[in-house]
């Protein structure tokens, strides 16, 4: 750490918005701003001054905007529109569009993002609904450095008490939204009082200019000294190596490194760092730059798990609350599920509360049943599985996302707020049990191990006959051993399940954890399960942990149809079951069963001897001695 972190030590660039109503002075002050840090182009101002007489209208400061403007429209059309000026201390941007729309999207969303803010009151008025409006809408934007210009002080004989009685307003209104205000400073932008100089009107004021109060802003820090965030996006397996590659969003990772994934919280040493293009050795890479990287352990890590160092952990949580900006005409509604996609991760969430909508039109502000299109909503979402997030005033990278309904991308977010529900961490109140037999003396008692055999694979693929015909193999032998079958628990267990991918989830968690209490039993357990996804496979086995042992049952859609044992594929086809796995519904193969079987190719009996072979490996006396060394 520097020190003495002055602003002059952080010569970045600063990124400001300035906010308040076009007659309270916006663009003077911003003409003004430019003129007096010497920014405008030579000559401009005389151009400006040329043009007004030409039109026989007095000049004024916000011409020059205008002006600007203009040049600008001859170029290519930009989304935002950047204003650069510059101070004796550092640059600034300041970040504005023409299109209202555009801008508040680009900011709510997280894609541009403000370091700071200026809102423009016009002192007279005070702090009305129309300067209201602006300030919620820093609230809204996130915005957490935020200066006050009361404008138009000339207007109001630049008197001290009229300021003192605005300035405590839109104190008190910004603070009855959380907003912290740096600094209220007096101005009249036409004449340039408190702009840069100090102003002789005003000589009651010894607070800062608009100039220093800007310069007092403090720029965000690189993403490279942020804390660690690398999301992953891809694992690799050359040969017998596994290769967790992304980008690092922020931070940076060094060889030897401990890592620590969330949100599972599998943690392992970084081992080696491959760069792309890169010859020789790396040691380390920071923030912007995607990278391989080999571990120490093989530790469950897949897309969408977010590497970060232990001390510094993103939050993980199933409730929080997002910032949103709603894209498409089809309203956000409460109850409806959507996607959310968060760096490389995606989860299924549900909306739970819709807390506040802004109409951008008019800023007005209310609680609503739905938010539609070019509205900037609060929404409270659920997730089944917990989620990987930062908030976005903390790591901005990490903390916004998109919402996706089918294959659109219906609104951007980013998060505001977290509900602690780590899905890692103890339930309060509830206490680990411990049993007074261990699973050794079960596993001796039994003659062999408890565990879980997860046999996935499409309708018809042969999983129930495979487990079926081991269970009966297994019994014989004297074994402690049960066949959990998707058709059956969706009779019992899991009655009220249907097939939508958030239900299938749900089932196959419950499966997961039901199958867990029978190895931890001492059983061999057998469950058949389609289970589709491999997100939810990676689940059951985060659940089931070294026990769990994953067998890919691989017949193809082809053959699987051809069987059709039950005459779904028949029906599915003719369009009279939903989400049929195969025909209407995706299956994601396994790429590292410990087990694959393809029932296509192999007889019965050829499958179900490979299969009692791996169960003798896995869970039998010889595996367990093994196991135990
Ligand atoms: S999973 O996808 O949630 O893992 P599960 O294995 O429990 O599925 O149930 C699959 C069984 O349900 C199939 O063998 C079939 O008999 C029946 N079924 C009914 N509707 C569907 C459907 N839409 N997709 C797949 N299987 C279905």
């Amino acid at each position: 750490m520097v020190g003495t972190n002055t602003n002059k030590d952080l010569n970045g660039q600063l990124r400001i918005v300035i906010v308040g109503h076009v007659d309270h002075g916006k663009s003077t002050l911003i003409g003004r701003l430019l003129n007096d840090t010497g920014s405008l182009p030579d000559g401009k101002v005389e151009q400006v001054h040329e043009m007004s007489r030409k039109r026989g209208m007095p000049f004024e400061w916000a011409f020059v905007m205008d002006a600007l403007q203009a040049e600008r429209d001859q170029g290519i059309t930009i989304d935002t529109t950047q204003i650069h000026f510059k101070t004796a201390q550092r640059p600034y941007v300041i970040i504005d569009a023409p299109g209202h729309t555009e801008f508040l999207k680009n900011m709510v969303t997280g894609a541009s993002q403000a370091d700071a803010a200026l809102l423009v009151i016009d002192a007279a008025e005070g702090a009305l609904e129309q300067s209201r409006r602006h300030a919620f809408l820093l609230h809204l934007l996130g915005v957490r450095q935020v200066a006050v210009a009361v404008n138009k002080m000339d207007r109001v004989e630049y008197g001290e008490a009229r300021f003192k009685a605005v300035s405590a307003e839109i104190r008190d209104y910004l603070a009855s939204l959380g907003v912290g205000v740096d600094t209220i400073i007096p101005i009249a932008a036409r004449h340039g009082d408190n702009i840069v100089g100090r102003s002789p009107n005003m000589s009651w004021y010894k607070g800062p200019t608009v100039v220093q109060a800007l310069d007092a802003f403090r720029p965000q820090a690189p993403l490279t000294e942020q804390p660690l965030r690398f999301p992953v996006q891809d694992v690799y397996k050359p040969n017998d190596s596994r290769i967790l590659a992304g980008r690092i969003e922020s931070g940076r990772l060094r060889v030897g490194d401990t890592l620590r994934f969330a949100p599972t919280d599998a943690t392992a040493k970084v081992v080696s760092i491959e760069a792309w293009n890169h010859p020789g050795p790396v040691l380390s890479a920071a923030a912007g730059q995607s990278i391989g990287i080999t571990l120490d352990k093989r530790i469950f890590a897949e897309r969408g798990h977010i590497a970060h160092l232990e001390e510094s952990p993103p939050h993980v949580t199933s409730r929080l609350s997002v910032r949103l900006f709603w894209l498409v005409s089809e309203p956000l509604v409460v109850g409806k599920s959507y996607t959310l996609k968060i760096a490389t991760a995606e989860h299924r969430v549900t909306v739970e509360a819709i807390t506040n909508v802004l109409n951008i039109d008019d800023l007005s502000t209310g609680e609503a049943p739905s938010v539609r299109r070019n509205e900037i909503a609060e929404v409270v979402l659920r997730a089944r599985a917990p989620i990987a997030i930062d908030l976005v005033g903390d790591l901005p990278r990490t903390g916004r996302g998109v919402l996706i309904d089918g294959h659109d991308v219906v609104g951007g977010c980013v998060a505001i707020d977290v509900e602690a529900a780590d899905a890692n961490k103890p339930v309060a109140n509830l206490h680990a049990v411990s049993h007074a037999v261990t699973a050794e003396e079960r596993a001796d008692a039994n003659g062999h191990g408890g565990g879980i055999l997860w046999l996935t694979g499409l309708s018809g693929a042969g999983k129930s006959t495979l487990a079926m015909a081991l269970e009966r193999v297994l019994f014989d032998r004297g074994w402690q051993v049960f066949v959990l079958d998707g058709d059956g628990v969706r009779q019992g267990l899991n009655a009220g399940l249907g097939f939508s991918a958030e239900d299938r989830s749900e089932n196959i968690r419950r499966v997961a954890e039901a199958s867990k209490l029978f190895a931890d039993a001492g059983m061999v357990v057998i469950a058949s399960l389609i289970s589709p996804l491999k997100a939810d496979r990676e689940r059951a086995r985060a659940i089931g942990g070294d026990r769990f042992h994953e067998v890919f049952v691989s017949a193809d859609l082809a053959t699987c149809e051809s069987r059709d044992p039950k005459g779904l594929y028949k029906r599915a086809r003719a369009g009279e079951i939903a989400e049929f796995t195969g025909v209407s519904a995706p299956y994601e193969a396994p790429e590292s069963a410990e087990l694959t079987l393809d029932t296509g190719k192999l007889g019965q009996t050829e499958a179900l001897g490979q299969l009692v072979d791996y169960v003798d490996r896995a869970f039998g006396q010889a595996g367990r001695k093994r196991n135990r060394l």
